[in-house]
């Protein structure tokens, strides 16, 4: 033993060394098992944020914290849309999550969609720059085609966002189908990205067949196509297409059932947070049941979009990168698809807007 004064600080020294240096071993181990599923490689270039917050329903008094909070937790991917009537609040939240200094525009891939409306090549820059201005910023990360329904033009004066009744004053308030070619917006939507609105552009509620001729006349191939996906809707075939065709899948409505129960379009118990599965694997884990939705979403290659305006699960949704899921626990998983479609034109269409508008068959 050293009789130097010094010998006990110099331990010390040495001891404190290799306790940031086993500190900085389990950073690195863990950030380095977070970077490679955190980000996917975005058609056209750029990372594309695997989780980002769904922002469908959020009331506009929670946007303005919300969305700073969940950037001091790690999102930096919004995925907006005209629709949802709270781009203005979402704007808010971006504008005090930037104006707080903890990232920068660039860090940020916010996503909007073009509303129903607004298909006609003459709407289509408008109803972009709509979203820009309401979004406080000056160009999207993408531009998606929210559905293929295309509905009469409502100016922004008469109605905005315009919803899906033509006019919901009338006696019998119904939608009004027009003819626009998918082609035409789709070209409309490409010139965004000429003019420097957009970055990418992509596509919503599409299946292979509608992708396969987008393929024979797009000038910009879709980066993404949003569809609803969750274990009871894995749409493995849709997804594998993509994938072979270099689309990603954002995976929308990733919890199934939670969403639509509210409103009527499921039923309580087809909720996923009941799955004795899925309960099952969650407990093998020591996570939660909406944890291991989004991890199968994310490990399966594709993008998962949790809405949520409860602080406790905006946490939750983005601690998935710290786990893994096994190949058994991926393949029970996939075995509890039952083809279950929430979102259905053809279905709320009708039940709620008086109008049969099938696009799934
Ligand atoms: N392109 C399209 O046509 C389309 C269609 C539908 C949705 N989307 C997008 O996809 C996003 C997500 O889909 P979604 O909003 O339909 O449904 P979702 O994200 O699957 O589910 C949201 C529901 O789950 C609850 N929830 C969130 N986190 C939870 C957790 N950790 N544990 C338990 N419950 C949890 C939420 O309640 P709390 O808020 O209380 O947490 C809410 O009731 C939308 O917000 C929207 O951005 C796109």
């Amino acid at each position: 033993m050293c009789a130097c004064p010094t010998a006990g600080k110099l331990n010390d020294g040495k001891r404190a060394v290799e306790l940031l240096d086993s500190r900085r071993k389990r950073l690195y181990k863990r950030s380095h098992m977070d970077e490679s599923k955190r980000t996917f490689a975005a058609r056209g270039g750029g990372a594309f944020p695997t989780v980002g917050l769904g922002t469908w329903k959020i009331p506009d008094e929670v946007l303005p914290t919300l969305i700073p909070d969940a950037v001091a937790m790690g999102y930096r991917h919004f995925d907006c849309a005209c629709d949802y009537g709270n781009e203005v609040a979402v704007g808010k939240g971006i504008g005090a999550a930037l104006s707080g200094g903890q990232v920068s525009r660039d860090d940020l891939w916010i996503t909007s969609k073009l509303w129903n409306t607004y298909h006609h090549p003459d709407h289509v820059r408008a109803a972009c720059e709509r979203s820009l201005s309401d979004l406080g910023v000056d160009e999207l990360d993408l531009y998606l085609i929210h559905f293929p329904v295309t509905l009469a033009y409502v100016p922004f004066e008469e109605r905005y966002p315009p919803g899906w009744f033509f006019d919901p004053d009338a006696e019998n308030p119904a939608m009004k189908h027009v003819n626009v070619p998918y082609a035409d917006t789709y070209g409309a939507m490409e010139k965004l990205v000429d003019d420097g609105l957009v970055k990418r552009i992509g596509v919503c509620n599409l299946g292979t067949a509608m992708l396969r001729d987008i393929r024979a006349y797009a000038r910009i191939q879709p980066a993404v196509n949003q569809v609803e996906m969750h274990p009871y809707l894995s749409q493995q075939r849709l997804l594998r297409y993509c994938q072979e065709d270099d689309i990603t899948v954002t995976a929308f409505s990733p919890f199934g059932a939670s969403s639509y129960v509210p409103l009527g379009m499921a039923k309580a118990t087809e909720s996923l947070f009941d799955d004795k599965v899925m309960k099952g694997i969650a407990g093998a884990h020591g996570k939660t049941i909406g944890q291991i939705a989004l991890r199968w979403a994310v490990q399966r290659g594709t993008v998962a979009i949790p809405k949520t305006e409860t602080v406790e699960h905006l946490k939750e949704n983005i601690e998935i990168y710290d786990f893994e899921l096994t190949a058994a626990d991926m393949a029970a998983i996939d075995g509890l698809n039952r083809d279950r479609r929430f979102n259905d034109p053809a279905e709320f269409g009708e039940a709620a807007f008086n109008t049969f508008y099938p696009i799934f068959d």
